[in-house]
């Protein structure tokens, strides 16, 4: 298996997040893995602002360069956010929407996409698992199937700032594993 890139995306903008620290974790883990394996880099998305047709245009807001520039270079995706209100948040979509665009060009087309919901409820966010699976199919982007990955009482499960359920990690790689076969797959 040659080297590959993901870019993992985190809806939620609060500096504490669960779900940005769980992001961090995978990152951590797979760097420890070693040079063989897959990078995953965390996005910066505090800079990117609410969309507005009229800001993309060239040059774009520094932040969606810089997002759109990162998700255009990876292998793959993965996307994590919490559940507001049974819904995917305004902070997820939003990230989305810019992705989403130029028409025709969208960085998210075509890229194969984890998706990740969290919650420390006992849902674990899967009402916007749905949502943020439609609006990726809408857009051309490549939502991986199979078992969805939502993660239930997210508060629960960090020791010194890292994610340490180890069955979730498990559970977890299982689908890293099947966004890396799709990945190798579409390159063929
Ligand atoms: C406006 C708002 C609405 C929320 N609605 C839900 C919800 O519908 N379902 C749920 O499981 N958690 C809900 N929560 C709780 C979030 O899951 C919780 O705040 C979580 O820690 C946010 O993710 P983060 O830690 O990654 O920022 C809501 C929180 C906020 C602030």
């Amino acid at each position: 298996m040659s080297s590959l890139k993901l870019i993992a995306i985190s809806g939620s903008l609060r500096k504490a997040s669960y779900t940005t620290a769980l992001l961090r974790t995978l990152s951590a883990q797979a760097a420890a893995k070693g040079s063989d394996s897959i990078e995953i880099e965390v996005a910066e998305v505090a800079d990117v602002p609410v969309y507005n047709q009229d800001l993309d245009i060239e040059p774009n807001p520094e932040g969606v360069t810089r997002l759109r520039a990162q998700v255009n270079a990876a292998d793959g995706v993965i996307i994590a956010s919490p559940e507001y209100n049974y819904a995917m948040p305004g902070s997820t979509k939003n990230l989305i929407d810019w992705l989403s665009r130029p028409y025709g060009k969208a960085a998210l087309a075509g890229k194969p996409v984890l998706i990740i919901t969290t919650s420390p409820g006992s849902t674990g966010g899967v009402r916007a698992q749905g949502q943020i699976r439609g609006t990726l199919a809408a857009i051309g982007a490549h939502p991986l199937g199979g078992a969805e990955v939502v993660i239930p009482a997210i508060d629960k499960k960090f020791v010194d700032g890292h994610f340490a359920d180890e069955a979730n990690l498990k559970f977890i790689q299982t689908a890293l594993d099947r966004l890396i076969a799709e990945i190798e797959l579409r390159k063929k």
